[in-house]
């Protein structure tokens, strides 16, 4: 089969795969096609969490007789593992007993479980194995599950940072005043990002300038997607948040506060007592990003969506702890006024701060920036790389369920 193909009937694999977002998650989109002699002979893909993964969604829509020897694509290295928490039995299984002759997949699964085990199984039972879609400077393969990827291969939340801000890289006023630098189109936009999200995050200072509800709010009629409504996170080291707050509240039921190990426990006795769950962070000046993230893992959270203010945006860029960025840039000058980002510790321009995956979009009377942190793909596979060399080492859970 030549490459063009192969490249081909893996992008429908995309197409597929697409269609389970928003529904599959904490699984990663797969889509899978089936193909015999240069023709279609079925297609599938996962379609909820806990149903059919896609191959086999795919193999159970074909005529057996077409399948034997035929080249099964898909978009994501099949699982070969089985788990107590797991729903679905191993897709290699019924790959081989299929007698499928050839496997090209978009690239290798980061979930530790898996790791290139699903290609050894394929390989020991005589089938070629092909990973097309690694190699590509910008891979769309690897991009389509980025917060899967994120998870398994980084072990800590997708982190998606994002700021209105004016043509002269204000946030705020120097009054603090930010409502609104963007129109109504901006911020929709800005609300899909967030119902994407498992969790919106925002520093105590946000809290005490905009008293905000940090909620999805979408035009009527609009679907929000089946997943649960993100949860509000404060960065806030001595609880200082106000009971009056609305997210107190209003949402202390699903609020998550992020406390420094300073925080005066009666403060705490009183959050807590207005449903609010406290995470235990560490950082003195400051709460450690890396700490937040890892508190923020440990509560579930999968991805989370950064929305400021400039202080708290700032953190998660010095750390280097982010892995997109959008900027909305509105057609407004706030002259003197608080900066977007503060210092990044970048002396020479070699040493900015980058992207790649970057696209420009008008929204409204913005201009909407997006990009995956420069290094971002290659670190996922380096990580699947450091697994290669390691991996009689054997390693932690599984969570495709
Ligand atoms: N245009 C936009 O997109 C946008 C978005 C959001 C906010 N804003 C505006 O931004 C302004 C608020 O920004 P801000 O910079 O003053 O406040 P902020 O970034 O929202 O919050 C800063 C506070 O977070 C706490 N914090 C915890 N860990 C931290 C860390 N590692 N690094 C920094 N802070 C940490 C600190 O309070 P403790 O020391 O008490 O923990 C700090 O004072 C408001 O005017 C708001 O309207 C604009």
């Amino acid at each position: 089969m030549c490459r063009d193909q192969d490249d081909r009937w893996l992008a429908r694999t995309l197409e597929l795969a697409r269609q389970g977002a928003g529904r599959v998650e904490p699984n990663p989109r797969v889509g899978a096609v089936i193909v015999k002699a240069g023709e279609l002979v079925a297609s599938g893909f996962h379609r909820n969490y806990g149903s059919l993964h896609a191959e086999r969604a795919a193999l159970s829509a074909a005529e057996p007789d077409l399948v034997r020897g035929a080249t099964l694509y898909c978009n994501l290295e099949p699982c070969s593992h089985r788990s107590p928490r797991k729903k679905q039995p191993p897709c290699t299984e019924a790959i081989i007993a299929a007698g499928i002759g050839r496997v090209v997949i978009g690239h290798r699964d980061p979930n530790p479980a898996v790791r290139g085990e699903g290609i050894r199984a394929l390989e020991r039972a005589g089938i070629t194995v092909d990973v097309r879609g690694e190699d590509a400077d910008e891979s769309p393969f690897l991009r389509e599950n980025e917060v899967f990827n994120t998870v398994m291969a980084l072990g800590r939340p997708f982190v998606h940072l994002k700021a209105a801000i004016s043509l002269d890289g204000r946030l705020a006023t120097t009054g603090g005043d930010s409502r609104w630098i963007t129109d109504g189109e901006a911020r929709t936009a800005a609300h899909r990002l967030r119902a994407e999200s498992d969790a919106v995050l925002v520093g105590r200072g946000t809290v005490e300038a905009d008293d905000p509800l940090l909620t999805v709010r979408l035009p009527a009629g609009e679907v929000q997607g089946s997943s649960p409504a993100p949860r509000p996170v404060v960065l806030d080291s001595l609880a200082r948040i106000s009971l009056e707050s609305r997210l107190v509240r209003e949402r202390g039921n699903e609020l998550l506060l992020c406390l420094g190990p300073d925080a005066p426990e009666r403060r705490r006795a009183a959050l807590e007592a207005r449903g609010v769950t406290v995470l235990e962070a560490e950082g003195v000046g400051g709460l450690d990003p890396a700490s937040v993230l890892k508190c923020l893992g440990t509560a579930g959270i999968r991805s989370v969506f950064v929305e400021g203010g400039a202080q708290i945006l700032t953190a998660f860029l010095r750390a280097r702890l982010y892995d997109r960025l959008s900027l909305y840039f509105a057609p407004i000058l706030l002259g003197r006024g608080r900066e977007a980002v503060g210092d990044l510790s970048v002396a020479t321009v070699v040493q900015a701060l980058n992207f790649e995956s970057v696209r420009w979009e008008t929204i409204g009377r913005q201009q909407c920036f997006t990009g995956l942190r420069a290094g971002w793909q290659e670190e996922i596979l380096g990580v699947l790389r450091e697994s290669e060399r390691e991996r009689t080492k054997g390693g932690p859970q599984c969570s495709r369920d």
